[in-house]
């Protein structure tokens, strides 16, 4: 059976608990490397799982001839460099979201994965929970008639009950995260609403303010309105300041019918059609911060797939730009006061 050689850059909270664990998981990966800036951190996550090597500095990693794919789980402003330098170092990439901090580094990303011929996709796990593959499946098939509209939110306490850094953690300092809340939170559902909808989004009004977090300088609680090409309008909430419950729901509203994802502890999708009929779905729900772990998303399986049997990731560098430009020109609205054109 064929064995991929990887390794993990970065050994925070995302490595912890959901690459290393799924990695570790595939009959045909071998995890022989980690990388952390912080060397116990590295070192510790190389003998707690019987890892060969671990590594403190990047660009040593990748001189590494035996690695040939990594994993960038590192602060958002590491994304666009890491990828790059990984890529033109001959090794495929899974890179966390948000894919950069810029359109410019992110083409820049899509451009180096040609040259080199490298996969490069991008870890938007939402568009592989159950529900919201159904999700798509119902809208694709037209069962649900026109589309009309949708309300999607993403909210949590925020990143400090998460990061391996906690209140310290570079997720609130815009010099290395660059964006909030709807940068961490807000682009798994602009990537979310592409997929499920199969539309491109053209207008955002938005929001995107600091309200919570306190000595944050980055955004904590935004709000967008957007509008894809066939016209179907919807809201999109990205917070770290829902204080004591997370949501993760997406509420389709339909010619023939309501349909709500991840809107009930149970099902984690109901339709409700518009005769009455009401189906409910249980299908296994969101992996969730709240649930304690996410070490069965999808990503890492695909990934390896697409490596393994030379196919192109769904969700490519280019996918990943679409879903940041929708953030990107959000922030734009929020800074001008306008609706702004994506
Ligand atoms: N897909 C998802 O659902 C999801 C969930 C959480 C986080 N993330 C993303 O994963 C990335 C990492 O987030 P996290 O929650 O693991 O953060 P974290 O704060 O828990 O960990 C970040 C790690 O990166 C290390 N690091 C910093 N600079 C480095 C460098 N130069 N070289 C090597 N290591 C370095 C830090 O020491 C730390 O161990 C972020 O981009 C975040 O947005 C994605």
């Amino acid at each position: 059976m064929t064995q991929l050689k990887v390794a993990v850059i970065g050994c925070g909270s995302i490595a912890k608990h959901r690459h290393i664990p799924e990695y570790l998981a595939h009959p045909e990966i071998e995890l022989v490397a980690v990388c952390d800036i912080n060397e116990t951190r590295a070192k510790e996550m190389a003998q707690e799982h019987g890892i060969p090597t671990y590594y403190t500095d990047y660009q040593d990693l990748l001189q590494d001839l035996e690695v040939e794919a990594v994993s960038v789980c590192t602060p958002n402003y590491l994304h666009a460099p890491m990828s790059i330098d990984a890529l033109k170092a001959g090794k495929h990439v899974l890179c966390e979201k948000p894919m950069a901090t810029s359109k410019e580094e992110a083409e820049a990303m899509v451009q180096a994965a040609k040259e080199s011929g490298k996969k490069l996709m991008i870890a938007h796990n939402q568009r592989f929970v159950p529900s919201h593959q159904k999700a798509r499946q119902l809208i694709a098939s037209g069962e649900l008639g026109k589309i009309y509209s949708f309300r999607s939110a993403f909210g949590h306490g925020g990143p400090e009950g998460w990061s391996v850094d906690g209140r310290e953690s570079w997720f609130f300092k815009k010099e290395e995260a660059f964006i909030g809340a709807m940068g961490d939170l807000g682009v798994h559902k602009t990537d979310l609403l592409r997929f499920i909808l199969g539309e491109e989004f053209v207008e955002v009004g938005a929001f995107v303010e600091t309200n919570a977090k306190e000595g944050a300088t980055v955004d904590d609680t935004a709000v967008c309105v957007l509008k894809t090409e066939s016209g179907i309008i919807g809201t999109l909430a990205a917070s770290w300041s829902y204080v004591s419950k997370e949501d993760n729901s997406t509420i389709i509203y339909a010619e023939n019918a309501i349909v709500r994802l991840e809107d009930d502890p149970v099902s984690s999708v109901i339709v409700q059609y518009k005769t009455g009929e009401v189906v409910k779905y249980e299908l296994g729900g969101i992996q969730t911060n709240d649930a304690g772990g996410q070490s069965s998303s999808g990503v890492v399986h695909h990934f390896a797939d697409a490596i393994i049997n030379d196919k192109d990731p769904v969700i490519s560098g280019e996918e990943g730009m679409k879903s940041l430009q929708v953030v990107l020109s959000a922030l734009a609205s929020s800074d001008t006061k306008q609706i702004t054109k994506i």
